[in-house]
């Protein structure tokens, strides 16, 4: 098989799930897992009140801990926000930005998730930028559309920072109910946004950038989507809590 160069990335969202037990058990779990952290890149999600145990449990370990969120105001009077400044502060280094249920239920908009990229990015986070369009967007055939509108906030806000973004493509229909992309489908798309890259960013971040597929990956199905060539890891939810999520970093070993 023809190798991109690019070092897969497995992320782990885990919602708004979990508990001070459940952080300390899977992270004691994930821990004892081997991986080849120089070929794959795998980074958790837990909620904002269990970043910090999660980034003690997994200490010592090659496992990075991401946020799902992050303000996109500095500092201040912005009750129950998490600054960009204040994730640093916890040695986090990642954040989601723009997850379908954030942009669903919270109204994070282009122009919000615009703001949040900046100040992420203006504060040294890495980002997981998520986009993807939903079923009637699907249906009426506005998929590609939808996700290089999607894009285009994107690149009006990453600046030169290509190097610490990762593009999470999650068609909303298949995120929490079980229907997958096929194979085929998600390569579509995804060889689609690496063109796009290429003709309104440049050649170099397009064969750079990292454009990771989410949405009911599971154990069973990981090990076919991960051979397309333009697929270079996942965004997983609901498997990423349980014991299915080391078959699913170990995907990692078919592309090498
Ligand atoms: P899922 O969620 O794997 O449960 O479909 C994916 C995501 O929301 O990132």
């Amino acid at each position: 098989m023809e190798t991109s160069g690019r070092k897969i990335f497995i992320g782990g969202n885990w919602k708004s799930n979990g508990d001070r037990k459940f952080v300390k058990d899977h992270s004691s779990y994930l821990k004892s897992l081997n991986f080849d952290s120089s070929k794959c890149d795998v980074v958790v999600c837990p909620t904002f009140i269990h970043l910090e145990s999660a980034l003690n449990e997994l200490n010592g370990s090659n496992i990075l801990v991401s946020a799902q969120n992050v303000s996109m105001n500095d500092n201040g009077a912005f009750t129950g926000e998490i600054s960009a400044k204040q994730l640093k502060d916890f040695n986090i280094h990642w954040t989601l930005i723009g997850h379908s249920e954030r942009r669903q239920f919270f109204g994070d908009n282009e122009d919000v998730i615009g703001k949040k990229i900046k100040i992420a990015l203006l504060n040294g986070l890495n980002i997981i930028a998520c986009i993807g369009e939903k079923l009637e967007e699907r249906n009426e055939g506005k998929t590609l559309e939808v996700c290089v509108n999607q894009m285009k906030t994107i690149v009006d806000s990453v600046g030169s920072n290509w190097d610490k973004v990762v593009i999470a493509y999650e068609p909303v229909w298949a995120i929490g109910t079980g229907k997958t992309a096929t194979p085929e489908m998600a390569q579509e798309v995804h060889q689609q946004l690496r063109n796009w890259v290429k003709e309104n960013v440049n050649e170099e971040v397009a064969s750079k950038i990292r454009i990771i597929y989410g949405g009911s990956v599971t154990e069973g199905n990981c090990n076919t989507l991960i051979k397309e060539k333009d697929i270079d890891g996942f965004l997983v939810g609901g498997a990423s809590l349980k014991s299915d999520f080391a078959k699913i970093i170990a995907s990692y070993e078919q592309k090498l």
